[in-house]
């Protein structure tokens, strides 16, 4: 197998199957750390960077929580305005880059540019870890959820998928990609005008992705093993911020109900979302025996935390 040692994590295209296998491994034998609320010693010499162009509360501060579990160090701006690169002079990302390269041993990115961090790869000495650019992946999300899936059934082939939300999210890409790997048979429920473009059907039938679309999540949901939603009322992401404005409700073709998971799903499916949401998991879902989101975030700490350790070649 490739070593991760000194690898950009940028999108989930490039990895084998045996790789995920790799990494959901380290994450399990690195978990006891973050179960016992301890920190550990193993990247006490190494310093991360983080360069988040957009708003964030999981990815940037699990990937931080992650390094303090490690013993490692945190530097980093969480809003590119009080930057170079967000002030008059727009720094390009390979200036900026050259300069976070000296300040830490590893960078973690977000930016409102599809391919930004792999332009930043182009760049950098020191591995770039993609925590999602504008529509195109969030490979560190899905690598969060397959960890989750993982531990909660056991496996991951031959489990049935349903994913709901706007197909032409990051998250939706990389757990596409990721899902070429494995037998996992998926059903995207999305919107007319957020379903998932041609070309990228396209590209997944060459990978023999096995997916066919529904209008309506109550097509679908009896015979899902895996529901991971995602909103259909959201920002663009292809912009820096975007403030709060009037939005709408989310159709209930694209909402999963206390109701329709009692009446419909199986007892034993569970539900992920990598959040924030709006409406599309009404609140009373949160202590059904179907919701995983909470147990979603917790792993996304264990999972950044194996990802650190391979990046920075602390695990093999
Ligand atoms: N799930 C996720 O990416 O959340 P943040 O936008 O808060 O990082």
């Amino acid at each position: 197998m490739r070593s991760f040692a000194g690898r950009d994590i940028l999108s989930l295209k490039d990895f084998e199957r045996n790789e995920f296998f790799h990494v959901l491994d380290v994450a399990r034998q690195l978990e006891p750390i973050a179960r016992s609320r301890r920190n550990s010693d193993l990247l006490k010499e190494k310093t991360m960077v983080t360069a988040f162009y957009q708003p964030s509360t999981r990815t940037r501060l699990a990937h931080e929580a992650a390094m303090h579990r490690l013993g490692g160090h945190v530097t980093g701006f969480s809003d590119a305005k009080m930057t170079r690169a967000g002030d008059w002079y727009q720094e390009s990302i390979k200036d900026t880059v050259k300069m976070l390269e000296f300040y830490g041993d590893v960078i973690v990115m977000r930016h409102f540019q599809q391919g930004a961090p792999h332009e930043a790869a182009k760049w950098a000495s020191i591995p770039i870890i993609n925590g999602g650019d504008g529509w195109g992946e969030h490979p560190t999300q899905i690598l969060t959820d397959l960890f989750t899936v993982w531990t909660e059934k056991g496996r991951i082939d031959g489990l049935n998928w349903l994913a709901v939300g706007d197909m032409r999210m990051r998250t939706m890409h990389s757990l596409a990609y990721a899902l070429t790997q494995f037998d996992c048979p998926i059903t995207f429920v999305a919107p007319p005008e957020m379903s998932l473009l041609p070309e990228f059907k396209e590209e997944l039938k060459q990978y023999n992705l096995n997916f066919t679309e529904a209008e309506h999540v109550e097509q679908a949901i009896a015979k899902a093993d895996v529901i991971l939603v995602e909103p259909v009322v959201q920002p663009d992401y292809t912009k820096s911020r975007q403030e709060a404005g009037e939005h709408g409700l989310t159709p209930a073709n694209y909402k999963i109900t206390r109701e329709l998971l009692a009446n419909k799903a199986k007892s034993d499916a569970i539900l992920l979302h990598s959040l924030p949401r709006m409406d599309e998991i009404p609140p009373d879902v949160d202590i059904t025996r179907w919701s995983r989101y909470w147990q979603e975030a917790y792993n996304g700490v264990v999972m950044r935390m194996a990802l650190l350790a391979l990046v920075l070649g602390a695990m093999e």
